[in-house]
């Protein structure tokens, strides 16, 4: 199984942002997960392309940027530019999904498309031949820290049994050691987890625990 942990950074601590990524890169994280939020979207502020731009020039690490905003497509060049690897934008957003993907991957990065709970997974179905990647959000998006909603999980079921093998399914909200295996056994390959990664002393004990966990198919639920 090839699993990937995306540590949140909405989750870190903000005054050492940089320092806060180095350290759950070395305990092992895969990816960086950046939630952007436009208070508009969701009813929450977070951060942008500055901030990516900043970390980005810092630390050399996959960038997995996950847009909360009610219009994806106007922002897609200043994401790659500022170093986004990969683009996640939602399906409720006012954007068009085809032109949002061809601009996406025009700018060079990976493309998802992102489904808040209530978003049936069918949506997503015509777009699966141009995705990289889906991400199944298991919280309403816009904090972190809630808990996960299994409902999730028949989703994940349904999408990985629709479009096989090599599309990736990353999971968004709740994740931890008890929820991350319930997710992987579904179908999921991309775990982001905030509060169960940054928000431990031991970012290197955390990730450890739910990579055991999944690789031992353990279930806390
Ligand atoms: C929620 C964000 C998530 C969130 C995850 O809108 O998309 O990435 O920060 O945080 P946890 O893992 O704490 O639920
Ligand atoms: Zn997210």
């Amino acid at each position: 199984m090839n699993l990937k942990i995306a540590p949140s950074i909405l989750s870190a601590d903000f005054a050492y942002l940089a320092q806060d990524c180095r350290d759950v890169l070395n305990a092992g994280a895969d990816w960086l997960h950046i939630d952007v939020m436009d208070g508009d979207f969701v009813p929450n502020l977070s951060l942008g392309i500055p901030v990516l731009a900043g970390l980005s020039k810092a630390l050399d690490a996959f960038y997995d940027v996950h847009l909360m905003i009610r219009r994806p497509l106007e922002y897609i060049d200043a994401f790659a530019r500022a170093g986004a690897d990969l683009i996640a934008f939602h399906l409720e957003s006012d954007s068009d999904p085809d032109q949002t993907i061809e601009a996406i991957h025009a700018a060079g990065c990976k493309a998802a498309v992102s489904v808040k709970p209530g978003t049936p997974i069918e949506q997503v179905y015509p777009y699966l031949d141009r995705l990289d990647m889906v991400l199944v959000m298991s919280v309403e998006p816009g904090f972190g820290g809630q808990k996960f909603m299994p409902a999730a999980l028949d989703k994940i079921e349904a999408l990985r049994k629709k479009a096989g093998s090599t599309l990736m399914i990353e999971v968004d909200g709740g994740v931890d050691a008890a929820t991350a295996p319930l997710c992987v056994r579904a179908g999921a390959d991309v775990l982001v987890a905030g509060s169960a990664v940054f928000g431990k002393p031991d970012r290197s004990a955390a990730i450890s625990a739910i990579r055991a966990a999944c690789e031992n198919g353990e279930s806390g639920l």
